[in-house]
């Protein structure tokens, strides 16, 4: 919290339009279109609802595929099967829980409709050669930057690259308004649309504007804007991003600098974070050498009252994809290794440095 949010929400009420697209929205849709230097942007209640309309937008029908990595959150896999798609799911990389560029193509067949890529941590996948071979292969990119709020590839901002972007105000991001999210449009011939499958399928945006004398039903849609109460709440948020993200940065980096003696010493090992990208402090995570030293690394810090948790398990290998899917037959080895051995370790905006610090000191005490 920063400390506006209530009195935001307050001027919210007395401004008396609560619903969707007031005053408050406007301000965060234009605020994120001039920070991040993109087209335009759409509130939502949540970075899911922002997939699901990317797969309205993208006209995912039964039968089509789309390539998503498996070391993800179910969202950016469902949104499209809700349409009817086949998901082919593709392994992460060696050194980032991102999807590997080199497993896509083999991928593509005459079916696949779109590729979607994850910024773990807010840490950039290969965009460039995403890009080319999304360009090749005539395909749309999503950008699933649920977790990338500020943060950079080649000087550009994560969720500018890829034709749609999706991103998340849930309370465990750096910026949040308990459940929230955006749509980002960076393809300009897909922004009329998206504004139509907002607002229910209709033109009201553009009624709003006085653009048209009445609107209608032309298109199908859901309600996917939030109220101006939830903006009210993020501007305040959104007010506050660079304090924030110094904040973050610094308890990640202050990690890195007190669990280096165990990365020398080859016991774990922590972000990778290649030239062309940055680290926006969203997630600080160790990888363990195996699932059994992390679970008994999570039974230490619990004992020293010390929350620390793993992360994603392969979407391959779940219960819904095992029961609606044909198996694939490949390997998805870099995935199950991040399953098993990703630790992420306590990272919020009020952390004091001497938490920071007793934090790692009981993990070097672990491995002591
Ligand atoms: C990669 C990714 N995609 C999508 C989501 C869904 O976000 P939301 O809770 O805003 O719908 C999350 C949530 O953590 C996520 O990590």
């Amino acid at each position: 919290m920063t400390g506006q949010e209530v009195q935001y929400i307050k001027e919210a009420v007395e401004e008396g339009h609560l619903s969707g697209n007031g005053i408050f929205t406007q301000w965060c849709q234009q605020f994120l279109e001039s920070r991040l230097k993109c087209n335009k942007v759409l509130l939502t209640n949540s970075c899911t609802a922002a997939l699901e309309m990317s797969a309205l937008l993208l006209n995912i029908k039964p039968g089509d595929e789309v390539i998503v990595p498996s070391f993800t959150f179910v969202s950016t896999a469902l949104a499209f099967v809700r349409q009817g798609a086949n998901i082919r799911f593709v392994d992460s990389e060696e050194t980032t829980p991102n999807i590997d560029p080199l497993l896509i193509e083999s991928q593509i067949t005459h079916k696949t409709k779109a590729l979607v890529v994850v910024h773990y941590a807010g840490v950039a996948c290969q965009m460039k050669r995403i890009m080319e071979i999304a360009q090749k292969h005539n395909l749309f990119v999503i950008e699933d930057a649920a977790q990338a709020i500020d943060s950079y590839y080649q000087g550009k901002a994560l969720g500018t690259i890829g034709h749609l972007s999706t991103f998340s105000f849930h309370e465990t991001k750096n910026i949040q308004c308990g459940e929230g999210g955006f749509l980002a449009i960076n393809e300009p011939l897909l922004a009329e649309r998206a504004e139509i499958i907002w607002e229910k399928g209709t033109n009201r945006a553009k009624f709003f504007r006085g653009e048209i004398d009445k609107y209608n039903w032309v298109d199908t849609g859901s309600s996917f804007l939030p109220s101006d109460m939830q903006a009210a709440f993020l501007k305040a948020q959104l007010e506050s991003i660079d304090t924030i993200q110094k904040q973050r940065i610094h308890i990640s980096e202050k990690y890195e600098h007190l669990l280096n003696p165990l990365v020398l010493k080859k016991k774990i090992k922590t972000l990778h974070i290649a030239k062309d990208a940055t680290n926006n402090g969203h997630i600080f995570y160790i990888l363990c050498r195996d699932l059994e030293e992390r679970t008994a690394l999570i039974s230490h810090l619990k004992e020293a009252n010390i929350q620390a948790v793993f992360h994603y398990l392969g979407l391959h290998n779940s219960p819904f994809i095992k029961r609606s899917q044909t198996p694939q037959t490949e390997s998805f080895y870099e995935c199950s290794k991040y399953a098993d051995t990703l630790l992420r370790l306590p990272l919020y905006y009020e952390l004091k440095d001497q938490e920071v610090v007793r934090v790692a000191e009981t993990i070097l005490d672990f491995y002591e």
